[in-house]
């Protein structure tokens, strides 16, 4: 059966930034064959204090330089630039809290007021170009001040997802030795308050860097402020001392503007460092032309800010090019689940982009509650953070683009800054599943184990085989691992950890990790990070964790738990250890399943064999070669108590 193939519709593409197919081969081209060039005329719709010398340098592989000589500011570009146009009135960032009622308008001139006044706070605080200041904060407008403040003086901000644990905030203040911590009293959640300063004082216990904490009133729960080191946000922004100037500071290209934490194939994360100038460059450009924003538009990512996406595509991306960002405290089935849908109807959004979990997730609520609302000011959708499912992609298209609005289904990740694989709306036809092709000045290409190119539509490994202005420039105090994760196996080719299979008309269709990392409705989270957090129970001898499908999580956590001698096995234990990974990482990491066995599936060696528990929690009736193991019998009992659950 012929799959269809949706077109740009001809209006869209009329009045898109890339209006058809040629245009996008053009600029790919070009994109390939002279990168300076491209990269230059893009760099300087943007305004740098003084120009590179060199757009891209490449001597010591894989470390890449973008821009190098270039000196700029990326809130002078967020911001001022703005003001001193007739955006000066424009609302930079609409923020809609989780009660309806609160809803804050930020002009952008009152954010860059908002964002020099904090900028002024840190630096009275002692923060100086360079240092860390870790941001642990619920969806509220002060994160998004926070993040540029600290751009704006030249601190490296490092954002630690709301949902994460003390103990996550712990590891990631410690490896980054932040100064500054800014954090919130609570957030709010489903109507109730979370207690994020609590976690916080539990996190800075064993960490001896921050001096200040700076805390954000939102839910007006009451806090312990230890004196001496914590402050009331709202105390000292209207301390008479703070003024509404703070010069940006003069930041080299390749000065690091960023760390954020991710997942990987072991129990600690890596801290990627994203760099000023390329970085920049590169959410502006994919910004304007993937969602083909313009001045009119009132553009919704449903992202936590705590996350690439939001760092990109609700702050950098949408500021640089001057648009409207919605910034969105809740989630999407509270107070019903037609809240996304009520706020696009609210704001007259005209580009949504979401993830597949929250698409399925919906549509499994029934028709009702989308058609409860007017959604015809939508223009373009987007997907991010898990492949799409074309039947899920086919019900977005039809139910929320009533099939009119192209679309983007984005492929990316955090290490590479902004969208690599995507259509562009006005140019790329479609096919529902496949995130299409290479944004200009990405090479990806699909190569096998030996390193040899897969045929068409054979599956292999994602690679890219370029360095593109926004890639991560190293992993935070550890250059060795950024080249053992990424460049060691294909020789200074990055490897993306993806699977994925390029067709015949070189559209990429991704089929998910190949590594040990896992995506639950969308969040990234390594198997290793969930088994040490279990191992650290004081009644868990060994754990493996793998994962399974789930049709709306797209993947969910199975764990395999051997107890220490002595302990028995209990339904409460169960829930006690789903707690305790919940205080390790965050509640986005309790497992769904959750076995006690005897044993581990093992080699002679001793290493864990994940790929036969893989199969086993994919209910496979073919597990796989066993012969390597020690103990093939453990196998048989493993399934034998998976299927007594069942
Ligand atoms: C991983 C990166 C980048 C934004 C959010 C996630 C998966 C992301 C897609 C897509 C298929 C996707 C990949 C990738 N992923 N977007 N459109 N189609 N898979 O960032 O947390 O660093 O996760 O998300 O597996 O490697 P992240």
């Amino acid at each position: 059966m012929a799959k269809k193939i949706f077109l740009p519709p001809k209006e869209f593409a009329k009045k898109a930034h890339i209006k058809s197919y040629s245009e996008y081969k053009k600029l790919y081209n070009e994109s390939v064959k002279s990168p300076e060039k491209f990269w230059a005329r893009y760099a300087s719709e943007l305004h740098w204090f003084k120009k590179w010398n060199r757009v891209f340098s490449y001597t010591k592989k894989p470390f890449c330089k973008w821009f190098e000589g270039g000196k700029t500011n990326i809130t002078y570009n967020c911001l001022d630039r703005h003001v001193l146009t007739a955006r000066k009135n424009k609302a930079a960032i609409i923020w809609q809290g989780e009660p309806e009622e609160d809803v804050m308008i930020y002009t952008y001139e009152r954010l860059h007021r908002d964002v020099c006044r904090f900028a002024n706070v840190l630096k009275k605080h002692g923060v100086k170009k360079g240092d860390r200041v870790c941001i642990y904060m619920p969806m509220v407008p002060g994160l998004a001040i926070a993040m540029l403040a600290c751009a704006r003086i030249g601190a490296i901000h490092s954002i630690v997802f709301g949902g994460f644990s003390a103990k996550a905030l712990q590891k990631r203040l410690i490896d980054s030795e932040a100064k500054v911590l800014i954090t919130a009293d609570a957030s709010i959640r489903k109507g109730g308050f979370v207690p994020l300063k609590d976690a916080a004082d539990e996190a800075l216990k064993g960490c001896k860097t921050v001096k200040s904490v700076i805390v954000y009133q939102r839910g007006k729960n009451p806090v312990k402020m230890k004196r001496g080191r914590d402050s009331w946000w709202h105390e000292e922004m209207a301390a008479p001392d703070i003024t509404d100037i703070c010069k940006p500071a003069i930041m080299d290209a390749e000065s690091p503007l960023f760390i954020l934490y991710t997942s990987g194939t072991t129990g600690t994360p890596k801290g990627e460092l994203h760099t000023t100038g390329g970085y920049m460059t590169y959410v502006y450009l994919t910004t304007k032309w993937v969602f083909d924003l313009k001045e009119e538009d009132t553009y919704w990512c449903t992202a936590d800010i705590g996350w690439i996406t939001g760092h990109s595509y609700i702050v950098y991306g949408p500021l640089l090019n001057g648009a409207t960002s919605i910034m969105f405290e809740g989630v999407p089935t509270y107070p019903g689940p037609d809240r996304f849908w009520q706020i696009v109807d609210k704001y007259n959004i005209n580009i949504f982009y979401t993830a597949p979990t929250v698409v399925r997730s919906l549509e499994r609520e029934g028709p009702k509650w989308v058609k409860m609302h007017d959604l015809s000011s939508l223009r373009l959708l987007g997907s991010v953070g898990e492949p799409i499912n074309p039947k899920a992609w086919l019900w977005y298209h039809k139910m929320i683009g009533e099939d009119k609005c192209p679309i983007v289904d984005t492929w990316w990740q955090t290490e590479a800054g902004g969208i690599v694989i995507t259509p562009l709306p006005g140019a790329t036809p479609l096919k529902p599943g496949s995130a299409t092709l290479p944004f200009p000045g990405i090479v990806p290409d699909v190569f096998l184990e030996n390193g040899k190119k897969a045929k068409p539509n054979q599956e292999g490994y994602l690679v890219i085989k370029k360095p593109w202005p926004g890639i991560a420039r190293t992993v935070w105090k550890n250059p060795k691992r950024y080249i053992d994760t990424y460049f060691s196996k294909y020789k200074n080719i990055y490897l993306t950890g993806d699977g994925a299979r390029c067709d015949k008309d070189g559209y990429y269709w991704i089929t998910g990790r190949l590594d040990d990392v896992m995506k639950v409705s969308g969040h990234r989270i390594g198997t290793a990070e969930v088994e040490s957090g279990f191992v650290s129970h004081k009644l868990v001898s060994e754990a493996a964790v793998v994962p399974f499908p789930h049709p709306i999580k797209e993947q969910a956590i199975c764990a395999f738990i051997t107890l220490k001698r002595g302990a028995k096995e209990s339904e409460e234990l169960k829930q006690e250890l789903r707690s305790h990974i919940a205080k390790e990482i965050g509640p986005i990491a309790k497992p769904d399943r959750l076995y006690f066995t005897d044993a581990l599936p093992k080699t002679r060696s001793g290493k864990i064999m994940r790929r036969i528990l893989k199969a086993i929690a994919e209910g496979k009736s073919d597990v796989g070669d066993t012969s390597t193991l020690a103990d093939p019998e453990v196998v048989g009992r493993i399934i034998k108590i998976v299927k007594a659950k069942a």
